[in-house]
């Protein structure tokens, strides 16, 4: 793949990118979906549980392929059907990307550390090489973008197959400029994919990358229902990208991936009512942000507050622990980053209530936060 002047046009790119035995690989032949017909098929129980309060019976299962649920994402995230895959969180996403791209002990990934460690993991359990281009911490965490060109068309070593970047970053939360992101993917254009994982993208003011997949072939964008929407439980993320990618991971998922009541949620979820509820909480939340932040800045117990685009701050202490003691005692739990060498003493706060928000204050000898109007 590498060498841009020979590389073939994108479907074939992509395959070529793809593991062989995943390009070769006929997926499971579940039982046909005909929901006009009474179920004889599928050695199914024909009674409900007494317990089972779901519209479609969860003695049956799922749609295999669950494209009411997909059309509805699709809708949600400005991007045909084709193009989304949904999984188990996206988790589940980063997962798929692993195993179809990605060749134990030959392939590589790079990651852009301190970022979620989901991908490092991912990578470990398919035996896939980590290849690590840090954030840079003295230019607020900023994406060394010539750093992750250079890692991804390397010439030795493992073959770079999938670029993770976090945007807004877990757990720095600083956003990546579009431009960067953009340079990255171009520069990457028929080399590796880009997943550029967005599951803070609601809380930072910038546009989605997922609307651009037909111009940037290469990329992948990862989404989720746990921060915005409120449905961490559910367990519902997604994978958007170019239709030639997305029929790949489908050829590893398994069949009735999404449990009916996780269906059954998310399309309530999304219902008018509860989605105009849902952005009015988002923008609830955002309006903390700087609050929060201002007050923590003044905490003795706290050096810095560094900007958030996300829903959660970074903040350096002068003693973590001592902060996360604190906070404990407060019956708050905290994120501790600081044993991690590129977050000294830090510790990571996800927004919360104001309620939760003053405890937190006094507990670190903070201003209590203006009155509510
Ligand atoms: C950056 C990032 N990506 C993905 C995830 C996983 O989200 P999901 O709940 O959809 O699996 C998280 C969870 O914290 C995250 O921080």
């Amino acid at each position: 793949m590498n060498g841009s002047s020979e590389n073939p046009p994108w479907p074939a790119a992509l395959r070529a990118l793809a593991r062989p035995d995943i390009a070769r690989l006929a997926p499971y032949r579940h039982a046909p979906w005909e929901p006009g017909y009474e179920r004889l098929h599928a050695n199914e129980n024909p009674w409900r549980n007494p317990a089972d309060t779901s519209i479609a019976g969860l003695n049956r299962y799922p749609e295999p392929h669950p494209l009411v649920l997909e059309s509805r994402l699709a809708q949600l995230y400005g991007v045909p059907a084709a193009c989304l895959i949904a999984g188990r969180g996206s988790d589940e996403a980063i997962d798929l990307l692993l195993r179809v791209f990605c060749r134990a002990g030959q392939d590589a990934i790079v990651h852009c550390p301190p970022t979620f460690g989901m991908y490092a993991v991912a990578a470990a359990v398919q035996g896939a090489a980590l290849v690590e281009v840090p954030l840079q911490r003295e230019h607020g965490y900023a994406l060394d973008v010539a750093g992750v060109i250079a890692a991804a068309t390397a010439t030795e070593g493992p073959q770079v197959k999938l670029v993770f970047l976090c945007a807004p970053n877990n757990p720095t939360g600083n956003d990546l400029p579009l431009t960067d992101l953009e340079a990255v993917l171009r520069a990457l254009a028929g080399h590796a994919l880009v997943v550029v994982d967005e599951a803070y993208v609601e809380f930072s003011g910038r546009d989605s990358l997922a609307g651009r997949w037909a111009e940037f072939p290469n990329l992948v964008v990862l989404r989720t229902l746990s921060k915005a929407y409120a449905l961490a439980g559910v367990r519902c993320g997604v994978a958007l990208g170019h239709p030639e990618l997305i029929e790949l991971l489908r050829r590893v998922i398994p069949p009735y991936a999404i449990p009916e009541p996780c269906i059954e949620a998310v399309l309530a979820a999304l219902a008018p009512a509860s989605f105009a509820a849902t952005t009015r909480r988002c923008t609830e939340l955002l309006s903390e942000r700087p609050q929060l932040a201002a007050a923590l800045a003044a905490s003795p117990y706290i050096r810095r507050v560094w900007p958030s685009a996300a829903n959660f701050l970074l903040v350096d202490c002068t003693d973590a622990g001592a902060v996360m003691a604190r906070a404990r005692a407060a019956n708050l739990l905290l994120r501790d980053f600081s044993t991690n060498s590129r977050t000294p003493n830090a510790v990571r706060i996800s927004l919360g209530t104001r309620a939760q928000h003053a405890h937190l204050l006094a507990a670190l000898d903070c201003p209590a936060l203006p009155e509510m109007p």
